[in-house]
């Protein structure tokens, strides 16, 4: 091993020069069949271009010697191609584009660490990932219907999207040193038991999970984009750093839900939309939260709505529950002519079919307040912060302190 690693780069580094000198380094692509076609680029410290792996490839193709590509890695519907694997490439500056590999078992890059665009998708016989270094820089990350049962090998500190879908194998994800989403994350259709875990995620930007187990993101501090969470099986799930979003927090279509918990939010940067949770019996777990720049909506069975803090609802509000607990509403209410509740509201208890956002509304104990209201007093209706007279501060007072 020691040779391999010690005296190989040392005969690259020569075979380099003379390759250079036939232009065999400077591309703009090389078309391979079999192992011997990538061992002409094999002296190629760099190779300047793309590298095509035929769909007629079949078997091991191994690219050795050669440690960075400029251009693209492409290799789609090589059907019968088994493996690929590469002692030296450690970075690839294009996009790094997989698809369609019925048979592909063994991806091994032994020295890769960094990747511009990761397009892989339909490999659906490549059960792990076999990446010595781990990747550690990737812009963009899409990973589509593969026999994955984890993503070990992507080992990022940094991303702008990854794209995780339809994975049927995937239970495991824990990058433990991703610290930073810049653009987007989104998980859906992966395995029914899928559990992700980012334990040193800080901030992201729009992250939505959809059909996930499990999520744990204990350092999440700061998300500038939308947060999501759709048909998901998790009972609970807490964000104990998160102090504000700019987009809107949303939780839909989650069965098992029985509670959120968000101690350190402050901000909700757009709307705040919670819907057919249908064991979400109280909605609380917003100790801290004043703003919500959006609308809110709310929609399901829940018993309570408890936020003590909330002072500005820049959107409308509406609130629709199975429950008979009329109280809700005078709380919505209140908060209407308070004037923390800018828009139109529309509060209902005991509505059969809950809806959200609805253009019309009919049936159950309805409780609207349309009008909108001065906006001198905008006292608080939700929480004791500031003085307050009347039916608001007595609401406060009995149902939120
Ligand atoms: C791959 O195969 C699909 C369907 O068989 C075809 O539509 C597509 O054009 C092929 N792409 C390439 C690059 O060969
Ligand atoms: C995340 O990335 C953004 C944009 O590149 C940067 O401003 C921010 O400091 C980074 N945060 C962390 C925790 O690394
Ligand atoms: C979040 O996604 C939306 C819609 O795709 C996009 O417009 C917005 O720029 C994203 N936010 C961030 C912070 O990337
Ligand atoms: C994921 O959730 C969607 C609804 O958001 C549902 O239609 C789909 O069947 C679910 N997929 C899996 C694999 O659970
Ligand atoms: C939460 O934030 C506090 C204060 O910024 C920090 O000291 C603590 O380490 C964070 N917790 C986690 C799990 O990152
Ligand atoms: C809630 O469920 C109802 C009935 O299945 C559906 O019509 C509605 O679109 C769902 N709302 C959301 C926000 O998913
Ligand atoms: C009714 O709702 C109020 C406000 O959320 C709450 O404080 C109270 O506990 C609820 N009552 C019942 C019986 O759930």
């Amino acid at each position: 091993m020691a040779f391999s690693r010690v005296i190989l780069p040392a005969l690259a580094l020569a075979s380099a020069v003379l390759a250079q000198n036939n232009d065999v380094c400077d591309g703009p692509s090389i078309t391979i069949v079999t192992s011997g076609d990538a061992a002409k680029i094999a002296g190629c410290e760099t190779y300047d271009g793309d590298i095509i792996i035929d769909p007629t490839a079949q078997g091991i193709i191994a690219i050795n010697g050669v440690q960075q590509i400029t251009g693209d890695f492409t290799c789609i519907n090589a059907t019968q191609v088994t493996a690929i694997t590469s002692d030296q490439i450690n970075t690839i500056q294009g996009t790094w584009h997989l698809e369609r590999l019925t048979i592909m078992s063994n991806l091994q890059f032994d020295s890769l660490t960094g990747v511009n665009n990761i397009e892989w998708i339909a490999l659906p016989a490549l059960q792990s990932l076999n990446f010595a270094q781990g990747i550690q820089r990737a812009n963009s990350v899409i990973i589509s219907n593969t026999q994955l049962t984890n993503i070990d090998g992507i080992e990022l500190t940094a991303v702008g999207t990854l794209n995780v879908n339809n994975n049927n194998y995937l239970t495991d994800v824990n990058v433990n040193d991703l610290k930073n989403i810049t653009s987007a994350l989104s998980f859906s259709a992966n395995g029914r038991d899928l559990a992700i875990s980012f334990p040193n995620l800080e901030q992201a930007a729009n992250l939505t999970f959809r059909n996930v187990s499990k999520i744990d993101m204990p350092s999440l501090s700061s998300v500038a984009g939308d947060m999501g969470f759709y048909s998901d099986t998790f009972k609970s799930f807490t964000a104990p750093n998160l102090t504000q979003t700019g987009g809107s927090l949303a939780f839909v279509d989650s069965p098992s839900l029985t509670s959120f918990a968000f101690p350190s939010l402050q901000t909700i940067g757009g709307g705040f939309l919670v819907a057919n949770n249908t064991n979400l019996k109280a909605i609380n777990g917003l100790p801290k939260l004043a703003t919500i720049i959006g609308a809110l909506d709310f929609a399901g069975t829940f018993n309570s709505v408890t936020m003590n803090k909330l002072t500005d609802v820049r959107g409308g509000s509406n609130v629709q529950t199975t429950s008979t607990n009329t109280t809700i509403c005078d709380l919505f209410n209140s908060a209407h002519s308070n004037g923390v509740i800018k828009g139109v509201n529309t509060c209902l208890t005991s509505k059969a079919n809950p809806e959200t956002n609805p253009s019309a509304t009919s049936g159950g104990t309805s409780s609207t307040s349309t009008s909108s209201s001065s906006s001198s007093n905008a006292a608080v209706a939700f929480g004791p912060a500031t003085p307050m007279t009347g039916l608001g501060a007595l609401l406060a007072a009995i149902f939120f302190i």
